[in-house]
């Protein structure tokens, strides 16, 4: 870690993944960084969950950055790398985190941003904080992976920088979040899970595994577990799916960008893709709320969707320490939260009017 001023606790700040994570980016020295100081997320032990899937299991919480979501660490080094380049502004498809993120960021550098988002299904929440942080949004009437060539096309006909993560840049930054494991850990576990649906993620954390055994730090890589919801299962499937459903909406990707990269990576690391419904992702977003006190969006309660069933099918892959990517937060969503949840009708603000609703509570 680089210097900074020491706080009241005398400990050093935590300066952003840029200056962090200096030495093994590929940052110049002259680069201007734009930072919202992300990273450094909580990995919090699993208090309930890890028990039933008998292993030591573990949460990175990404919805602990700064926009809410893993895609800050991508984006502090793709938008530091546009202001370099002297870009006139950003562009991004998106299913809601990228777009929140690239927003934020930009308002911070005083760079323009274009958000190409589909119509139909993204999270109010996430476009709500786009539009807060001054993006230009294009709804367009189409998925994600239509919206996804648009914002290639504009990019290079209204000249903006690409900031998807076909921008190599998002993928260098993002490989942050695997060496944040190991350092935390003292040692690679020996799974790490976490949903997939554009593939960007999975790739930079294989990327990240792969530099840390490059210069010494790992020996043994962890076995990935890519996780995709039922009905937007490319990777399972094996071919793109013209129309993906699933409510986890991030994660609502039918042709993943990095679709080569992201099977390379399951495949060296001896791991595996794996699907999950619609209604095991709820469940395991609920028992994640109420049994661990982490609220996540849809899509990351995916990959604990599945360690969870492949625990009940005795067929969870060797190994004692298990890392689940907690990739955004619960709050970004909470139309679908509210689906499975019943907000109390107000009652006369009396004490007798409280405590019937304890009891009954406590009764029921
Ligand atoms: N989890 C969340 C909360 C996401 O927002 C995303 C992707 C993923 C997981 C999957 O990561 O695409 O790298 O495989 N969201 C993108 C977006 C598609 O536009 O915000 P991936």
């Amino acid at each position: 870690m680089s210097s900074g001023l020491p706080n009241e606790a005398g400990t050093p700040r935590w300066p952003g993944l840029i200056e962090a994570y200096r030495h093994l980016l590929p940052v110049g020295s002259q680069m201007p960084v734009v930072t919202l100081l992300e990273g450094n997320t909580p990995l919090v032990p699993s208090r309930a969950l890890g028990k039933r899937l008998g292993r030591r299991l573990w949460f990175k919480v990404e919805g602990a950055n700064p926009t809410g979501s893993f895609k800050d660490r991508g984006m502090t080094l793709a938008v530091s790398r546009a202001v370099e380049a002297r870009s006139p502004g950003v562009v991004c498809a998106s299913t809601g985190n990228t777009a929140a993120s690239a927003a934020a960021y930009a308002a911070r550098a005083g760079l323009r941003c274009v958000v190409i988002v589909p119509a139909e299904g993204v999270a109010v929440g996430k476009l709500v904080q786009a539009l807060a942080h001054g993006a230009t949004m294009v709804p367009v009437e189409g998925t994600f992976d239509r919206a996804r060539e648009l914002a290639e096309e504009a990019a290079g006909r209204l000249g903006l920088t690409i900031v998807n993560s076909t921008n190599p840049d998002r993928v260098d930054g993002q490989q942050t979040v695997a060496w944040e494991i190991c350092d935390r850990l003292g040692q690679a576990p020996d799974l790490i899970a976490l949903p997939v649906g554009n593939a960007g993620n999975i790739t930079a954390v294989w990327q990240g595994l792969l530099a840390y055994r490059k210069q010494g730090t790992l020996h043994d890589l962890p076995r990935l577990l890519g996780v995709q919801a039922a009905g937007a299962a490319p990777f399972i499937e094996g071919r793109p799916i013209a129309a993906p459903r699933t409510v986890a909406s991030a994660i609502r990707v039918g042709n993943p960008a990095s679709w080569q990269p992201a099977v390379l990576a399951v495949e060296s690391s001896k791991g595996s893709f794996h699907r999950v419904s619609d209604e095991e992702i709820l469940g395991a977003q609920q028992l994640l709320a109420r049994e661990e006190g982490l609220f996540v969006e849809p899509a990351s309660a995916a990959p604990v969707a599945s360690l969870l069933r492949l625990a009940a099918e005795q067929a969870l892959p060797p190994g004692d320490v298990v890392v689940a990517i907690l990739t955004g937060h619960g709050l970004k969503d909470v139309e679908t939260a509210l689906g499975r949840l019943r907000m109390p009708d107000p009652v006369p603000a009396t004490f007798e009017a409280v405590a019937a609703v304890v009891n009954s509570v406590d009764a029921g």
